[in-house]
């Protein structure tokens, strides 16, 4: 980023801080009414960005004077922030959208918004225009930022405020950020994807990759850490392509070595990498830093090399396999996951039995596989010989219980060993839980001891399940 566009950025900022107060105002006038403050529950779907944009939302809305709240019934506002990878994922939301209404009915001084992903779609924003009228407020990723300005303007009295404007600036420095952790924590490093992989509507929505400056992700690091965060993760959808854009000679394996160095009790984790650019680098680093976690989440989408490249991934599945083998002989016990496609167009059974090989031969941590969904406006979408649902349906189950089978393989392998886990909140249950460092989750009796989140604790190991393993604290 150039010295124009950070003074830019800050100017940007500088205009939402003064909406900030404006609303602000409005907040305080409405606690003299009612006797307490205007309350917002916010959903949010998708993937980890999003529940970072919502942290960011709820950050400028606690700076402008709101409480949250679970229940949409005793809401003032209510926030859908929405994902559109698939569409389930998109079907699912316009339900609870619609579940809402009634709540809307009963309370008419409710406003209803909607952002995230699902929103930076023309026919989405139209078909929300048309046919969701008592949605008030409508935003694509690249407005977030003007979130105080757009409801100062709705508060105001403006009938409907959609603002679909803008992919280009993404604020992140500088503005209020609400973190649903004490212990874990998020830090978006780039926004935006420039690899327009064929079947992904995620370049359409959330625009050009823009990586933050290093000085700032540190900054925030550090900070995160002196407020005693035991876990810091790294997002980007593809943060092997960290600060590419800004080229100043430093890149993702710089940033984490940079990070390894901030002192204090923490450690990281990043996602997601990108094959193409997970370079020899990235793993020397991480063999040398004690920080990094040994666990890398390294989607290959397809096993298939004519699979590969219609998906526009950039990478064979050999390639691939000489990054796994790379990293295995650096980084010992490192562990890895990744995400699959099942039923891309064109995949045959032998594209998919190619799938299944490579599954076999890097023995994934855990495995995240989704149907192929036709995203409109992406190439994959237009393409011939759409794979019929049963056959997809068919190949996903087959391919789930190979991965059940490894994942129960490797975690029994930990029986009888004693771990470190870093443990989440309580659930309430019987059972604490928690995960390791290379990302095995983990649920352990601790004989009646109470332990809070994010505790490091020694665990031994008796029992095995594919989702988790089981054991006792010592
Ligand atoms: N940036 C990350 C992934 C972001 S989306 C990466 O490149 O790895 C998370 C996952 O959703 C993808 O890895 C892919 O496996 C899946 N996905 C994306 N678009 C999809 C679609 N149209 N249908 C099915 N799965 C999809
Ligand atoms: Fe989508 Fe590919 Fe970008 Fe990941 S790298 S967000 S799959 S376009
Ligand atoms: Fe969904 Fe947007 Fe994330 S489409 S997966 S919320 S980047």
């Amino acid at each position: 980023m150039s010295v124009e566009n950070i003074t830019r950025e800050s100017t940007l900022a500088q205009t939402q801080r003064e909406y900030i107060l404006a609303v602000r105002t409005m907040s305080e006038e409405f606690e003299r009414l009612h006797g307490y403050k205007p309350r917002c529950m916010a959903r949010t779907y998708g993937c980890q960005q999003n529940e970072n944009d919502t942290e960011r939302i709820k950050g400028m809305l606690a700076a402008m004077g709101y409480d949250f709240v679970e229940d949409p019934e005793s809401a003032e506002l209510i926030i859908f922030n929405t994902c559109a990878i698939r569409e389930h994922s998109e079907r699912k939301i316009l339900g609870h959208l619609g579940a809402v209404l009634p709540y809307r009915r009963a309370k008419p001084d409710m406003k209803i918004v909607l952002c995230g992903c699902m929103t930076g779609q023309p026919h989405i924003a139209e078909l929300i225009r048309k046919s969701y009228k008592y949605v008030d407020m409508a935003f694509s990723p690249g407005a977030l930022y003007r979130l105080p300005q757009n409801l100062y303007k709705l508060l105001s009295g403006q009938k409907y405020v959609f603002d679909f404007e803008g992919g280009a600036e993404n604020i992140s420095e500088g503005m209020p950020v609400l973190r649903e952790g004490k212990t874990k924590a998020w830090v978006s490093i780039m926004s935006g994807c420039n690899n327009f992989c064929t079947y992904c509507i995620v370049p359409y929505v959330r625009g050009r990759e823009r990586s933050r400056i290093p000085e700032a992700v540190l900054e925030e690091v550090r900070e995160l850490v002196k407020s005693g965060y035991r876990e810091i993760t790294l997002l980007g959808q593809n943060v092997n392509s960290y600060c590419k854009d800004l080229q100043l000679g430093y890149d993702f394996a710089d940033l984490l070595r940079d990070i390894n160095s901030i002192e204090g009790d923490f450690r990281v984790k990043f996602m997601t990498s990108h094959p193409k650019d997970a370079t020899r680098k990235l793993f020397d680093v991480i063999a040398e830093c004690d920080k990094i976690g040994r666990h890398v989440h390294l989607p290959f989408q397809s096993g298939s090399d004519a699979i590969l490249q219609k998906m526009n991934r950039k990478y064979t599945c050999e390639q691939y396999m000489q990054i796994i083998d790379y990293a295995k002989s650096k980084i010992p016990g490192v562990s890895f996951s990744s995400d699959v496609i099942v039923g891309f167009p064109g995949e045959t059974e032998e594209d998919f039995e190619k799938t299944l090989q490579l599954v076999r031969r890097v023995e994934f941590s855990s495995l995240f596989m989704f149907i192929y969904s036709p995203r409109r406006g992406t190439p994959a979408a237009e393409m011939p010989d759409q794979v019929p649902h049963e056959v997809s349906v068919d190949r996903f189950n087959r391919l789930a219980q190979l991965q059940n089978s490894i994942s129960l393989r490797r975690n029994e392998r930990l029986i009888g060993q004693t771990v470190t886990v870093l443990t989440d909140k309580p659930d309430g249950g019987s059972l604490y839980g928690g995960k390791t460092a290379d990302d095995i989750r983990v649920r352990f009796d601790s004989h009646g001891t109470h332990i809070p989140e994010g505790q490091s604790v020694q665990v031994k190991i008796e029992r095995a399940a594919n989702w988790a393993v089981f054991g006792q604290t010592v």
